[in-house]
């Protein structure tokens, strides 16, 4: 009987140190992971501090820039708080508040719903980091801004102005995309720091609007769902970014997982976190993800029953490319789910901890010196448009250092 019980000790420890190993990323992993970044940002904070532009991704072998206006503004800053967070060097501080305030006026962009990616990743990674009393102030105008783009009618906040469907048989007048729920956090952070509900509000009427119209029974997801603005009601579901209307562009899965699960975070309320396990669920265990755990950039590419719109260019590439960010951005969201999903969370951290060894490998994490000194290389931006297809993309880095964070905690 005792030297069952034993056995049986034995048995457990063993199990449970192998899962340890495959559920932690080493610290020397991270520790190689960084001290590469540090030599990829240094070059690329030359050439941005010469351009005086956020890097975004490349083209024919040179670094392309985004403008202020443009959605990708923060993760630039936000990855040098990254690099200040996890080095403590004072050097990837500077250069951060450097980077962050240079979008100050951003705070009263109300052209698109981005403004929650620009400013909160840089200037709420900023005062997390800092405490900077300036930075807060910026922060619930930015969050202001925002719920400018809120319709009470509807529900939901615009993500774009006027635009017209990816098969150009409609213009969409209140298109809310599911990336929309990342800029969620910034508004739940303006409730807690003014006392003001209605910011919170907002954001669990959008959460609540998007659970009902862009997530499918089966936990896949639109991309797009425009509203009509008199009775409320969706009037389109269909893609602008993924293969089909009726497709998973995976990227915007894992917004779906990451903006979830931190809405879940941010309320306690259980339906959030169910369909944050449920999208996750689906996005994890899809028959089509690769077995390295980096997804194709959309689940149905040239699948019988998914139809490309005649207007979209994928059909021009002649091989279905991966998309690196949009497993970044998972591989985020699934460390933070795993804290909340009871006994489904060494499974979500496991997959995570995957993705990252799968991402940290020569086959998407460049040596320094090459891809023109960003991290990540296979993310695709935009496959329709043949835009940033199999690049580096400054998002991509920016959630995998965060990932990379998470895992260390
Ligand atoms: N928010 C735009 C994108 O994910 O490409």
């Amino acid at each position: 009987m005792k030297a069952t019980f034993k056995f049986i000790l034995c048995l457990t420890i063993l199990s449970q140190s192998v899962f340890a190993q495959k559920s932690t990323f080493a610290t020397n992993q991270s520790n190689q992971v960084f001290a590469n970044a540090e030599l990829q940002y240094h070059s690329l904070l030359d050439s941005a501090n010469i351009k005086m532009k956020y890097p975004r991704s490349s083209k024919d072998g040179k670094i392309t820039y985004a403008g202020i206006e443009e959605w990708t503004g923060g993760f630039w800053p936000g990855a040098l708080w990254f690099m200040y967070e996890y080095t403590q060097k004072p050097e990837w501080k500077q250069a951060a508040i450097k980077w962050t305030e240079t979008l100050e006026s951003n705070q009263f962009n109300t052209n698109h719903h981005d403004i929650g990616f620009m400013m909160y990743n840089s200037y709420g990674n900023g005062y997390r980091l800092t405490g900077n009393e300036k930075y807060k102030s910026i922060l619930i105008q930015s969050a202001k801004s925002l719920c400018t783009r809120y319709n009470e009618k509807v529900g939901a906040i615009k993500s774009w102005n006027d635009k017209p469907s990816l098969d150009g048989k409609d213009i969409l007048h209140y298109p809310v995309i599911i990336d929309n729920m990342m800029n969620l956090e910034l508004l739940f952070f303006a409730s807690k720091i003014t006392g003001d509900t209605m910011y919170k509000h907002i954001a669990i009427k959008h959460a609540e609007k998007t659970m009902e119209n862009h997530v499918r029974s089966d936990f896949s997801s639109y991309h797009v769902v425009d509203y009509d603005t008199i009775t409320g009601k969706a009037i389109h579901k269909e893609t602008n970014q993924g293969f089909a209307h009726n497709s998973t562009w995976t990227r915007g899965q894992a917004w779906g997982v990451y903006g979830f699960t931190m809405t879940y975070r941010e309320t306690g309320d259980k339906r959030f976190l169910n369909t944050a396990m449920k999208m996750a669920d689906y996005f994890i265990n899809h028959k089509n993800l690769p077995s390295d755990k980096i997804p194709n950039w959309d689940f149905n590419v040239n699948e019988s029953g998914y139809t490309s719109p005649a207007s979209a260019q994928s059909n021009q590439l002649n091989y279905i490319p991966r998309d690196a960010s949009a497993a970044a951005i998972i591989a985020s969201a699934l460390l933070e789910l795993s804290n909340y999903a009871g006994t489904k969370g060494p499974m979500y951290k496991k997959t995570a901890i995957q993705i990252l060894t799968s991402l940290s490998s020569p086959s998407y994490f460049a040596k320094p010196g090459t891809n023109n000194h960003f991290l990540l290389m296979h993310c695709t931006g935009n496959a329709n448009r043949v835009s940033e297809v199999d690049k580096p993309i400054m998002y991509g880095d920016y959630y995998f250092l965060e990932a990379l964070l998470r895992a260390k905690k």
